[in-house]
């Protein structure tokens, strides 16, 4: 059986790749853009390409029976439409909460007639690099929305439950897995968290509404606006955090703390 990861040296992909090794998989082909550079594990086909590219998905695709599809929604419709072509059975994407800009997506996944299932990831515990050029240069945090809460994930959970799903298609058709993390923390509740995995009180200042934009808008270019929209969103409805990892893992989805500890080296 041959599994086709795409986006296989994003956070995600990368992962899904190691959890499917870790799990014995042994018929595992990797899409990457650039192979020499990728340095994805022995025992993996790997292949050029990018999702973004659907010209180059018809030879990625020969053969393959499952996918994980990386989010790339301008392109998705016509990769999905290859992939059926190609006579895939099934596809795991991951994408986003339904309604958002992924929304194409999951649209055009359902659109191409394969077996699906959706992973719908909150906001990703990795996000936090936002705040990485802060906490290197000092111990004060300057942010927005620090009350705001919502239930972050690990990606490595995202790619723990891609796998089990590649792995076990029959149980999971048509379903859509929203994914966070175990617990809803509010970004100041992050920062200490952080703080506490390297051993430093770290402060957390409030910007004001102007200080915020131009801060995100430095970090994040175009993106900036919409993600202050979406702490704007979320203050008035946090997030609550739900099981599906624990469901479908059998073990506790990852704590932030311990994404933290895990992580660290981004903060120092
Ligand atoms: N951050 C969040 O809170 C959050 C929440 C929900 C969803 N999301 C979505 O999750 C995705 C991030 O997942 P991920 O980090 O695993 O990355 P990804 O978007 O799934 O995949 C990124 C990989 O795609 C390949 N790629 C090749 N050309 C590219 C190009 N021009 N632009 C972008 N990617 C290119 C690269 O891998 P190769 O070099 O191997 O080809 C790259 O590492 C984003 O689409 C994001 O919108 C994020």
């Amino acid at each position: 059986m041959k599994i086709l990861v795409t986006g296989a040296t994003g956070n995600v992909g990368r992962m899904v790749v190691d959890e499917l090794l870790a799990l014995g998989v042994s018929g595992i082909r990797a899409l990457t853009v650039d192979p020499a550079a990728a340095a994805l594990p022995a025992g993996v086909e790997v292949v050029r390409g990018f999702v973004g590219r659907p010209a180059t998905m018809p030879a990625a695709l020969a053969g393959v029976e499952r996918m994980y599809l990386a989010p790339h929604p301008a392109s998705a419709a016509e990769v999905c439409r290859l992939a059926a072509e190609a006579g895939v059975r099934h596809i795991v994407d991951m994408a986003g909460a339904k309604g958002e800009h992924w929304q194409a997506v999951e649209d055009a996944v359902e659109a191409c007639g394969v077996a699906y299932t959706h992973l719908e990831p909150g906001e990703f515990m990795s996000n936090a690099d936002l705040w990485a050029p802060q906490i290197r240069a000092g111990d004060v945090v300057r942010d927005a929305g620090g009350d705001v809460v919502n239930a972050p994930v690990a990606q490595e959970d995202i790619a723990a439950v891609a796998a089990r799903v590649l792995l076990s298609p029959a149980d999971h058709v048509g379903r859509s897995y929203e994914l966070t993390g175990p617990e809803a923390l509010s970004r100041r509740q992050k920062v200490a968290a952080i703080g506490r995995a390297l051993g430093r009180d770290l402060e957390y200042v409030e910007l004001t509404g102007d200080e915020a934009r131009s801060l995100f808008t430095s970090l994040m270019g175009e993106y900036g606006d919409w993600y202050l929209d979406g702490l704007a969103q979320l203050a008035g409805h946090p997030q609550p955090a739900v099981s599906t990892v624990a469901d479908l893992l059998g073990r506790p989805a990852m704590t932030y703390e311990e994404w933290a500890r895990r992580h660290s080296d981004l903060f120092r």
